[in-house]
């Protein structure tokens, strides 16, 4: 197991090492996992291509880390803990045997099926015990998965599906969220329309609703599980091997799979998982992110499993059956660490004290929260009520990109501040860049935040396109990692993450891309041109307000309206609805063409009085109309 640390005098010194040696230093945490054969390199690397390989020549496979090497020592204790979306049905459990048969038999299932080494298989399923059993399955095979939030509609999972040519998609007849049964099945159907490398559907039955069948396509999970044995190997992995793929936004209007791969990935998932939340033997850990995110991946799944825990899936929402849901499970569970998001936190801050008050939460010794910035209300209101004052709150800074917790306390090790995520981890080595790329050393400062070292589970490319990996992430500053992120250091050297600085929305926590939201409005017949900016939101942090151009014919404005948000919930899902939009005789544009979104910010923000300088726009006079126009 890699190193716990238990002390801020340890991570002090230990932050030190892994910047003195890091290949030294990762090297002494990587000897603690189950390899298959021992890396001839620690560490190669530029920036420039980019090309990052940790472990170079090592052979393992995930799941023997995962699963394989707990047997003897905690065969009998619960790995996967998952509690229903209906309160009322009972939670189940899978010791890490059991947890260990179940992916033996679901990764036959899927060999059964035709999958290989190297094949793409999506997910789009509920969190559901067998969303959790499949990623592992695939990883067993040695196939990537592309884990796709069951929230996106046919059109994005269709994409996705294309982009990284998947042959087998793993589903459900039906997603519980809540009162509603929303039909995954019938959104993978109708996906699949448009997704000729898709050769088998594997089903689980979840809701027991009824669904179409493609006979020969479409298989049901617990027929095929009767089929196969308990025993499957693990595929002997190159550390460089992908792991993954997962569909992220940025600033264009497609979105890129970022690649994960095996070696340095698993590294960096326990090592961070169990230092972030001082996990100890025992502990029952919860994170309520869903699987299709990352957090998901590197926190639900691999990073306490890796790190022999017992980990606790949910499948519902915070608000159902009452906003006490969560804290009502904590009791249920005795639950020690609990990690959610900013969002979720306001959502039943908002409702009230009267959902928190029935319950003791005494078991809670770790809060953390990721997403995006927690705002200081927030943070008050997670401390006195849920931590009652007496437990820490890790504000855990990191990205899709990232892998795993890039800035973070550490539990209660060290010094923690509102509103601030804190100090590096071990062999993260972040700077500040000013707009020319010059390096910020003095503190209490804002600069753009960048990386410039490489840590074990870091990106490796975008899938299919290496060139946009450069391009996105490494072309902006010199031998940068560069996040897309502004931030502030205090004088003590702490980081505090502001926001997004490129057009990127992040709503609920949910990274949007401007020019996705722009092509789903576009869409509609009668709009010409739109922009779509963010807005601060009291529960979502963010909120889409988009500025639209119509082509002037338009009778019913009412209508309109709803036509695009259903465009856009059909071209991405319903977490992209813009929330207000504001019909526009044109937008504030240069001379060049380039939108100035900063004006468009500042009018959405209710601040249409500091506007800076338009004396550049083609036509200043939209800028007056605009204002007039804007919805409060
Ligand atoms: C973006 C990454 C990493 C898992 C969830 C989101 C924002 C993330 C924080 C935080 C302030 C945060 C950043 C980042 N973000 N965590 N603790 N404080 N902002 O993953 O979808 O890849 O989004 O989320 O803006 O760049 P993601």
């Amino acid at each position: 197991m890699t190193k716990q640390i238990n002390s801020f005098e340890e991570y002090q010194s230990e932050y030190k090492k892994s910047v003195k040696d890091p290949e030294k230093f990762w090297a002494e945490q990587a000897e603690t996992f189950t390899w298959q054969k021992k890396w001839k390199k620690v560490l190669d690397w530029n920036f420039k291509e980019p090309k990052v390989k940790w472990f170079q020549g090592a052979k393992l496979n995930i799941t023997e880390n995962c699963l394989d090497r707990h047997l003897e020592t905690r065969g009998d204790q619960v790995a996967l803990l998952w509690e229903a979306n209906n309160p009322k049905e009972k939670a189940r459990s899978y010791t890490y045997k059991e947890l260990h048969e179940a992916v033996c038999r679901y990764a036959n299932v899927l060999k059964k099926n035709g999958a290989k080494k190297g094949d793409r298989i999506c997910l789009y399923m509920p969190m559901l015990p067998e969303l959790g059993i499949a990623v592992l399955a695939c990883a067993r095979i040695g196939a990537i998965h592309s884990v796709v939030f069951a929230g996106f509609s046919a059109t994005a999972l269709a994409d996705r599906i294309n982009d990284a040519k998947c042959n087998i998609v793993l589903t459900a007849d039906a997603i519980r969220r809540g009162k509603k049964e929303i039909p995954a099945k019938a959104v993978v159907d109708e996906a699949l329309q448009t997704c000729p490398s898709v050769k088998k559907v594997i089903v689980t039955n979840c809701a027991g609703i009824a669904v179409s069948w493609v006979p020969g396509r479409d298989k049901w999970l617990f027929e095929e599980l009767k089929k196969v044995s308990a025993k499957c190997p693990a595929e002997q992995m190159d550390a460089e091997d992908p792991l993954f793929v997962l569909y992220t936004s940025g600033s264009t209007g497609k979105p890129k799979g970022v690649v994960h791969t095996c070696g340095g990935y698993m590294v960096y998932a326990e090592y961070s998982f169990k230092n972030v939340f001082q996990y100890k033997k025992g502990d029952v850990y919860w994170c309520t992110a869903d699987i299709g995110w990352i957090t998901g991946h590197s926190y639900i799944i691999y990073g306490p499993l890796l790190a022999g825990a017992t980990t606790m899936m949910f499948e519902g929402v915070p608000t159902y059956p009452d906003a006490g849901r969560f804290w009502n499970v904590v009791d249920k569970h005795k639950v020690n660490q609990f990690y959610t998001a900013p969002t979720a936190i306001r959502a039943l801050m908002a409702k009230g004290l009267k959902y928190v008050k029935p319950y003791k939460l005494s078991t809670l010794k770790v809060l953390g929260t990721v997403g995006e910035p927690i705002n200081e209300e927030a943070w008050n209101w997670y401390d006195e009520h849920i931590g009652k004052g007496k437990i820490p709150i890790v504000d855990t800074w990191w990205q899709t990109e990232t892998g795993g917790i890039m800035i973070s306390a550490l539990g209660d090790k060290g010094p923690r501040k509102a509103t601030y995520a804190g100090y590096p981890l071990p062999g993260i080595q972040p700077v500040l860049l000013d707009p020319k790329g010059k390096v910020i050393k003095e503190n209490e400062k804002e600069g753009l935040l960048a990386i410039k070292y490489p840590w074990p589970s870091m990106i490796r490319t975008t899938y299919g396109d290496h060139e946009r990996c450069r391009m996105v992430y490494f072309s902006a500053f010199k031998n940068h990692y560069f996040t897309g992120d502004g931030a502030r250091r205090d004088k003590d050297g702490m980081y505090r993450i502001i926001g997004r600085v490129d057009d990127v929305i992040n709503v609920s926590g949910h990274r949007m891309g401007t020019a996705e939201v722009e092509n789903a409005i576009n869409q509609n017949e009668e709009v010409v041109e739109s922009a779509v900016v963010g807005y601060p939101h009291p529960i979502k942090g963010q909120g889409i307000y988009a500025y639209v151009i119509t082509n002037g014919k338009i009778k019913d404005e009412q209508k309109l309206r709803e036509s695009i948000v259903k465009t856009v919930s059909k071209e991405i899902g319903k977490i992209a609805k813009p929330e207000k939009i504001q019909f526009v005789p044109g937008l504030p544009k240069t001379r060049s063409g380039k939108i100035m979104r900063r004006i468009l910010r500042k009018i959405a923000e209710g601040n249409p009085g500091q506007l800076g300088d338009v004396s550049t726009l083609l036509d200043p006079s939209v800028v007056e109309h605009i204002k007039k126009g804007y919805l409060k």
